[in-house]
């Protein structure tokens, strides 16, 4: 869906934009995509598993773009792209569609400088837009910089799905649930 922007200063200074995301940043957003899972096991990807073309991305990004039911935001620092947050509805069918869900990665870079903070804030302000009435959401156990920031912004925990991820390695990891109230 298209929102207004929204510039917010960073902790070092340095400015930021939050906006929608769109075809502009296709060829970023793959770079980003692939390059982001090499920084952090917290993510859902593997980056092997990005395989679309650039073309595709163009028209997942306007899709998005157009779509009134999903948030697709991009943090843009000096040109580049810094991060991404999306939130979608859970499912089509009528008993879902209260709840959302959101997700949200930047590049290592970036971490610690109050872009999470600002992109969980304007996106929670945006569901409530929207009319959903809750987001949800899952951390992998042990990403703790995740944990502390969405509690920062009013999510709070609701339970553990055991061994929801299964690493590459063989290793078994569990999910904690959260969600916040709209
Ligand atoms: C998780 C993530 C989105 C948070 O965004 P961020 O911009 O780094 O977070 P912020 O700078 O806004 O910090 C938010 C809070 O996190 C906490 N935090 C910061 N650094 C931390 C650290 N090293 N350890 C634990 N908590 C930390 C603080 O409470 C901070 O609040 P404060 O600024 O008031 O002190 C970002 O770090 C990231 O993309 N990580 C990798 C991908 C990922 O894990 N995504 C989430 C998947 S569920």
């Amino acid at each position: 869906m298209r929102f207004e922007e929204r510039e917010i200063t960073l902790k070092d200074g340095r400015q930021c934009i939050l906006k929608p995301n769109s075809s502009e940043y296709a060829e970023q957003m793959l770079e980003y995509l692939k390059k982001t899972p090499d920084e952090t096991d917290f993510l859902l990807r593997y980056p092997d598993e990005v395989k679309w073309t650039l073309e595709e991305e163009q028209k997942i990004l306007d899709d998005f773009l157009e779509n009134p039911y999903a948030i697709m935001m991009v943090a843009v620092v000096d040109g580049k792209v810094a991060g991404n947050a999306g939130v979608n509805g859970i499912g089509y069918q009528r008993k879902l569609w209260h709840r959302c869900s959101l997700a949200i990665a930047l590049y290592k870079e970036y971490w610690g400088l109050g872009i999470g903070t600002a992109m969980l804030e304007y996106l929670t302000e945006l569901a409530r837009q929207v009319g959903w009435k809750q987001i949800d959401l899952e951390v992998v156990s042990g990403n703790d910089r995740a944990l502390a920031a969405y509690k920062k912004c009013g999510f709070i925990e609701t339970g553990v799905r055991h061994h929801a991820l299964r690493f590459d390695d063989g290793t078994l990891h569990d999910e904690i649930l959260m969600y916040k109230e709209l």
